[in-house]
């Protein structure tokens, strides 16, 4: 248990029996001042230990009667609220020992048995673009699966790629008029591109029964149809596995829609008494068509068939679906026919949607390639670090770790440049709640000030830069009590709030919660910062006030690899 919540546990403890209520009553409104001038005090408002007809004397009562010890010195009434003074140098010292003891995994949790959670994300289609869509659901997703893992979660990120279906026979269709095998080899995302442009200008009846009668060749297993499949999904992965690479996010499982197939038959073995068969020979199961007139499948029903693969391969407790909000009805109506498979009735399926981003588009089109966007935000971020020449100089000179490898000059740059552009699009993406839509925006994303990923990550970097500049030794067994100053506390208070950021952020798969905690953490390091001095300072004081430091940039980096982001040592 973290010192925030040992410290209101101590307070709750005690208020609880005098105020005739229950210590998780207490709990629930009791909450850190950080803005009161001592900033050491928890509060709560008196009317919510129970409705009284004088509150403010009954506060007064209720400090009177708190008995104080060393951790809670004091006990105020402030006219209808209490506060609580907490002893700055004991909690202080819980806190960094927190950190201390666990390291990068302050803030997380461990379950005894494991469950299992697989997460549906990014899920491409191979047949169409990687759309703003795509990019939510993989930025989203990503944290979703890290926030189950620091629950303790033994977490499967599946990408479920749609790489099956009436969808792709349209593609290979598109594929046989205006396919070009060089420039395939060449570039296959942005050429299956155009022959998808290309042949939904010719959507008209006949090439829709083309692309009926593809499809029906592969459930049939044709092997001529499946090898060229087969061919344009590998080389689709490994173009999408580099932006992935670039984002820091990596999969489980390259499943997808061909994967259920196998399944599909079990589904409706499963179904059939509740199967109506309409006249023409299509199956319908409350109101949702499953298998077409001639037999074949449908998007639903391959969905239906993941979740016995699922089953079968991972055992999984809970499954969690990161996808935009439009296809909320359609989710719904998923898990309710989910239930009717057998053993499937209590499953834990969760619906994790998210709004749009508006002008994510180019002076042409209206598609922007995933990679592109990177490459922009790195250009973008090449200017900005070129700027300010010193610290370029010395990033070209001194270099960087990047996984156990030393790289310098100009790859230590672009490798820089690249991290603070993804960060930059990352942060962008989880600022706000994941429900509402955004507007794409480059400068604002870019700079270095404001509620941005680079910010976040020039605050780590000069944590990193005061220890490697100051050579003071970072170690528990320091003097706490040289911390005195009101930013220090406040700085420990910050940090000692993490723990229960993530999991309120479990509770409601909210990114923002965490982005927004760091910010609070920034802003609050930057003061503390522009105070606390470390250079040519007595060495006890030094010696506090860097084990200070350190927790925080422990926390920082932990919370922001929780939201994806790498955090940097130098920029
Ligand atoms: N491929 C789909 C699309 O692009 C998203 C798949 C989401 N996952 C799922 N299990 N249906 O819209």
């Amino acid at each position: 248990m973290g010192a925030a919540s040992l410290f209101r546990q101590a307070i709750a403890r005690q208020l609880a029996p005098i105020a005739g209520c229950s210590e998780h009553h207490v709990l629930r409104s009791l909450a850190p001042m950080p803005k009161v001038s001592s900033g050491q005090q928890f509060g709560i408002p008196g009317p919510k230990l129970g409705s009284v007809e004088d509150p403010k004397a009954w506060c007064q009562q209720l400090a009177e009667k708190f008995e104080t010890s060393t951790f809670i010195p004091r006990a105020t009434a402030a006219g209808t609220f209490l506060h609580f003074d907490v002893c700055p140098e004991a909690y202080i010292q819980q806190t960094l020992s927190d950190v201390w003891t666990q390291k990068s995994r302050y803030g997380m949790q461990e379950q005894e048995t494991p469950k299992t959670v697989v997460l549906d994300y990014s899920s491409p289609n191979i047949a169409k673009p990687f759309h703003a869509g795509h990019l939510r659901s993989t930025i989203i997703g990503n944290f979703v699966k890290r926030i189950h893992e620091a629950m303790g979660y033994k977490a499967i990120g599946i990408n479920y790629l749609g790489d099956w279906g009436k969808q792709y026979g349209l593609l290979a269709v598109g594929y046989e008029r205006y396919g070009n095998e060089a420039a395939l080899e060449k570039d296959p995302i942005h050429h299956l591109y155009d022959v998808y442009v290309r042949i939904n200008k010719e959507n008209d009846a006949d090439v829709d029964a083309l692309a009926n009668a593809y499809f029906k060749r592969m459930e049939e297993g044709d092997p001529i149809t499946l090898k060229q499949w087969r061919r344009f999904r590998d080389l689709s992965i490994a173009s999408y596995a580099e932006v992935y690479r670039r984002l820091g996010i990596t999969f489980d499982r390259y499943s997808g829609e061909s994967e259920a197939e196998p399944y599909i038959p079990r589904v409706y073995e499963e179904l059939r008494d509740r199967v109506v068969r309409q006249e023409d020979g299509a199956w319908i199961v409350d109101s949702t068509v499953l298998r077409r007139a001639d037999g074949t499948s449908l998007y639903m029903t391959r969905d239906l068939a993941s979740v016995l693969l699922r089953r079968q391969d991972y055992a999984f407790d809970k499954a969690v679906y990161i996808i935009g909000n439009e296809q909320e009805n359609y989710l719904k109506t998923l898990f309710g026919l989910t239930r009717h498979l057998q053993g499937c009735d209590r499953l834990d399926m969760t619906h994790v949607g998210f709004g749009r981003i508006h002008g994510m588009s180019t002076r042409k089109g209206t598609v922007v390639f995933l990679q592109d966007i990177l490459d922009t935000a790195q250009q973008q971020m090449l200017k900005n670090m070129q700027a300010s020449q010193d610290k370029y100089r010395e990033l070209m000179e001194e270099g960087i770790c990047v996984d156990g490898r030393h790289l310098a000059g100009q790859e230590a740059v672009a490798h820089v440049a690249d991290r603070l552009g993804t960060s930059a699009v990352i942060v962008q993406d989880l600022v706000a709640k994941r429900g509402k839509n955004y507007t794409f925006a480059w400068d604002r994303m870019t700079a270095a000030r404001g509620y941005t990923g680079v910010y976040l990550q020039f605050t780590h970097a000069r944590m990193c830069s005061i220890e490697r500049k100051s050579q003071v030794p970072i170690q528990m067994d320091c003097d706490l009590s040289q911390l005195k100053e009101k930013e220090a506390f406040d700085l420990a208070l910050t940090i000692s709030q993490y723990p229960d950021i993530v999991q309120s952020a479990y509770q409601t798969l909210e990114p923002c919660t965490v982005v927004q905690y760091l910010f609070r953490l920034s802003h609050s390091i930057g003061q503390a910062n522009s105070s606390l001095r470390v250079k040519d300072v007595d060495p006890r004081v030094a010696e506090a006030r860097m084990l200070l430091f350190w927790a925080a940039k422990t926390t920082l980096a932990n919370g922001l690899k929780l939201i994806g982001v790498d955090p940097l040592e130098r920029m």
